[in-house]
């Protein structure tokens, strides 16, 4: 047994050790890290001690098997001032029966039933776009998405709203860049960038309050927020002002942000990419005709399907996720003290050659039945896995699948040529400040793009 020892890893720095957040390109420094030193390394940065694990076993018996040994990670911990204690980041018996009141409003059936209103929510936004114009691909996303998940979930329209939105996402990501977060002491602190995002966590708690109050007057509905408020505990009482405020803050960011960075990555890689778009619209057309999608239609559409998967496979917009060890333990045979990050990277494990031929390549024709099924569980996992896994999985792959299939009917982009793309590791894996595209009309009857 190798205990006692620490696992390999880079040499620090006295004092800071290493900042890898720091770093100009963290991710690239993270995948060199776990080539060279193997399923699992070490790290220190400042008084904390990170150990990273490359292997899908150690990924799973953190995340499936061993959950009561860990809590949530430092990065969301940082951000309690916009979480509060709603589901991503409450712990417990209090998170579990916050899950079960969840649970309903993601059924399959439900999610199937939203559909409709996806759908008709980005007709309506193509309705607005003409042919020859530029527009920022990342915030049209994220307002689709905001305006769809405040639909279906709290019965709200969000139209108003989105300018608000869009002005408190910036500093909420700039916050969660370089590391900057991770560090307590830097945290409280007024600095401009602390003083930014303070003012952005009003900004959004503004929008939560007019979906509460907007809501209040529709009250006994069949929505998620109606089922939170309905909700009693073994006392009778009702839950908090402020714990549904924490949960529909929770579910509103990160029911639209990531599923906004899942399109934004994908029409990228069409771009980059024509025979793959040529393929969807050909598989579209031959399955829908000039019909839009229903979630029912997905099955019928494998290789939209494949593009959304694979997609998530390169740039998944939770790149990484992190747990601290609750107690003194062993993970892949090293002691791993009590206080301890534990870091598991998308980015890293689904570029590892081990799993993924040719793995920097777009190649959405390896996600057979067969291969999905060859696969080890925790190779891929852009949802995370294990009791904590994300809510909203089935939500975001109907969602992503039907929006690809309902723009591609209609549109293609090209890339704005100045443009310098590069992912940017902060809460989640952002496109830089905007993804800039011109839209071109597509001409119905014609496969190929353009
Ligand atoms: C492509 C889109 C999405 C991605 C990549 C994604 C990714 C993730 C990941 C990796 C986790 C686990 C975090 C951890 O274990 O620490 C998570 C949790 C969560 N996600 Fe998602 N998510 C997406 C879409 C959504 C949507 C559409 C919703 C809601 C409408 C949602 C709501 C949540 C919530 C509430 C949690 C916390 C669940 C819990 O701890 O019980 N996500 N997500």
């Amino acid at each position: 047994m190798k205990r006692h020892r620490l696992p390999p890893g880079p040499s620090g720095y006295p004092i800071i050790g290493n900042f890898p957040l720091g770093a100009r390109d963290p991710l690239k420094l993270f995948t060199e890290w776990s080539r060279q030193y193997g399923d699992i390394f070490y790290y220190r940065a400042f008084t904390i001690r990170v150990f990273f694990l490359n292997h899908p076993d150690l990924i799973e018996s953190v995340l499936v098997s061993r959950t009561g040994d860990f809590i949530k990670g430092r990065g969301l911990q940082a951000n309690r001032r916009l979480f509060g204690n709603g589901l991503l980041t409450s712990e417990g018996d209090f998170w579990r029966r916050q899950r079960r009141l969840c649970q309903p409003s993601f059924h399959r059936d439900r999610v199937e039933a939203y559909g409709g209103v996806m759908v008709e929510f980005a007709e309506r936004m193509l309705a607005g776009w003409r042919d020859g114009e530029i527009r920022d691909l990342y915030r049209e996303m994220s307002q689709l998405t905001l305006e769809i998940v405040a639909k279906v979930l709290f019965g709200a329209e969000a139209g108003g709203m989105i300018k608000d939105a869009r002005r408190a996402i910036g500093p909420i990501m700039e916050f969660n860049t370089r590391g900057w977060s991770l560090m307590p002491f830097l945290r409280y602190l007024p600095t401009p960038l602390n003083l930014r995002y303070w003012l952005a966590v009003r900004r959004l708690e503004r929008i939560v309050q007019a979906i509460l109050h907007e809501h209040k007057g529709a009250e006994g509905g069949e929505d998620l927020l109606s089922a939170l408020r309905q909700a009693r505990d073994e006392n009778g009482n009702g839950m908090s002002e402020r714990q549904l405020r924490d949960e529909v803050m929770t579910l509103l960011l990160a029911g639209h942000e990531t599923t906004a960075l899942a399109l934004c990555w994908t029409f990228y890689l069409l771009a980059c990419n024509p025979m793959v778009e040529g393929r969807i619209r050909e598989e579209t057309q031959r399955v829908l005709g000039a019909r839009l999608p229903q979630a029912s239609d997905l099955a019928r559409l494998p290789y939209a399907g494949g593009v959304v998967k694979e997609s998530l496979r390169l740039y998944p917009p939770a790149y990484a996720i992190a747990r601290v060890a609750a107690r003194d333990l062993s993970v892949g045979g090293f002691c791993v003290p009590k206080g301890s990050s534990l870091v598991m990277s998308q980015w890293v494990t689904h570029r590892d050659p081990r799993y993924f031929e040719n793995p920097e390549a777009f190649i959405p024709e390896r996600w057979t039945d067969e291969f999905s099924k060859r696969l080890p569980s925790f190779a891929y996992f852009p949802f995370g896995g294990g009791p904590r896994v994300c809510i909203g999985a089935s939500f975001a792959m109907v969602e992503a699948a039907l929006l690809l299939v309902t723009i591609l009917k209609k549109f293609h982009f090209e890339l704005m040529p100045s443009q310098t793309i590069s992912p940017v590791p902060a809460i989640t894996l952002h496109p830089g400040d905007e993804l800039k595209v011109i839209l071109h009309k597509h001409q119905p009857g014609n496969a190929a793009p353009g």
